[in-house]
């Protein structure tokens, strides 16, 4: 990786020595809800007391959850880091183990692993204005910073979250949507496809984030904002030229690259670019440090 010219501190990296330990804990899913025909949210609690309340994470980190005798994958912590008692995962059915998960009930017992990963700098946002782009099932990994900074509302200048989605049956979290209007911030909600019944904006995420981009002065724009983007590689690249085109520098946008992963522990080079581990040195990267990954998106 060439040097950072912006000369700005890396972003916070689990301590390679803290790979070897093994932050693991026994957990039942306490609850299931069905949000798309696809997406459940599963409610997840530690067993032990004690460990349950020492568990801490930071938006952006993962955990591994594993289903005994089915297998192991990385998944994004989607609820808020403040909140005790449990999190929560969003998980879209797409194979084997996810499969599975999409039939069972509550009461199953389950591994989890971690947190593991880097985190968004949410905390290092305060007094700033906050962008919040996701694209599809990049709003899982997006909810645990957007519950962070409403928990913290008063902390943060100009918040806005842009959500794109293919359909609107697609749209996960519709139900919080008007709650988290209630806390002064701009929500724009767009669908690639409209379906009956649906009165929103029809378009690319793109369209939303270009009118933003016109309002109010761009050098304010550019020293004041920190954007934090989800979602499918094609929105990343578009996006984030769209954002270095308005003046916002690499290292004010964040995103989160979910590379295959097997171990989550930077054990198995199964997901590495070059030298980079997504898992441990990841995956929440500054833009700057993405555009030196080669192949990164
Ligand atoms: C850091 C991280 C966070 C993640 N967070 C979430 C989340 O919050 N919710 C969620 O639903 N999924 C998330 N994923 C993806 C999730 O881990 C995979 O969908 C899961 O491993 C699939 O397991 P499976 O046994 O069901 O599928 P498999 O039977 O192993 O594979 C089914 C299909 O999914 C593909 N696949 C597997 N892993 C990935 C991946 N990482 N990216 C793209 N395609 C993949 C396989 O190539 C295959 O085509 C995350 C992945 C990473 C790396
Ligand atoms: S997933 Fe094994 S090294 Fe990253």
């Amino acid at each position: 990786m060439t040097e950072n010219p912006f000369g700005h501190t890396p972003l916070p990296r689990k301590d390679q020595s803290q790979s070897e330990i093994n932050f693991s804990y026994k957990a039942e899913i306490t609850n299931v809800y069905a949000l798309t025909a696809t997406e459940k949210l599963y409610q997840i609690q530690i067993i032990d007391p004690v460990e349950r309340h020492n568990f801490h994470f930071k938006a952006g980190q993962f955990v591994m959850l594993e289903v005994p005798g089915i297998g192991e994958a990385p998944f994004s912590i989607s609820s808020s880091p403040s909140r005790r008692g449990d999190i929560e995962l969003c998980i879209r059915s797409a194979g084997t183990m996810t499969n599975f998960l999409s039939r069972i009930e509550r009461g199953v017992m389950v591994g989890i692993s971690g947190p593991f990963g880097t985190w968004f700098p949410v905390e290092e946002m305060a007094n700033d204005d906050v962008l919040l782009l996701a694209g599809g099932l990049g709003i899982v990994p997006l909810r645990s910073p957007i519950m962070t900074v409403l928990e913290n509302r008063s902390r943060y200048g100009r918040v806005d979250i842009m959500y794109g989605a293919r359909r609107p049956s697609d749209l996960l979290f519709g139900y919080q949507h008007d709650s988290w209007k209630q806390f002064d911030i701009g929500l724009d909600v767009i669908v690639d496809e409209a379906e009956e019944g649906w009165q929103g904006a029809v378009g690319m995420i793109t369209e939303i984030l270009g009118k933003r981009l016109q309002q109010g002065d761009r050098a304010q724009f550019a020293e004041k904002t920190n954007a934090i983007v989800c979602g499918p590689p094609v929105m990343f690249r578009f996006v984030c030229d769209m954002l270095l085109n308005a003046g916002l520098p690499m290292e004010k946008i964040f995103v989160s690259l979910e590379r295959r992963m097997h171990c989550g522990r930077g054990k198995c080079c199964r997901c590495n670019i070059g030298s980079t581990y997504t898992c441990v040195d990841g995956p929440v990267f500054d833009y700057w440090s993405v555009l030196n990954l080669k192949e990164s998106i």
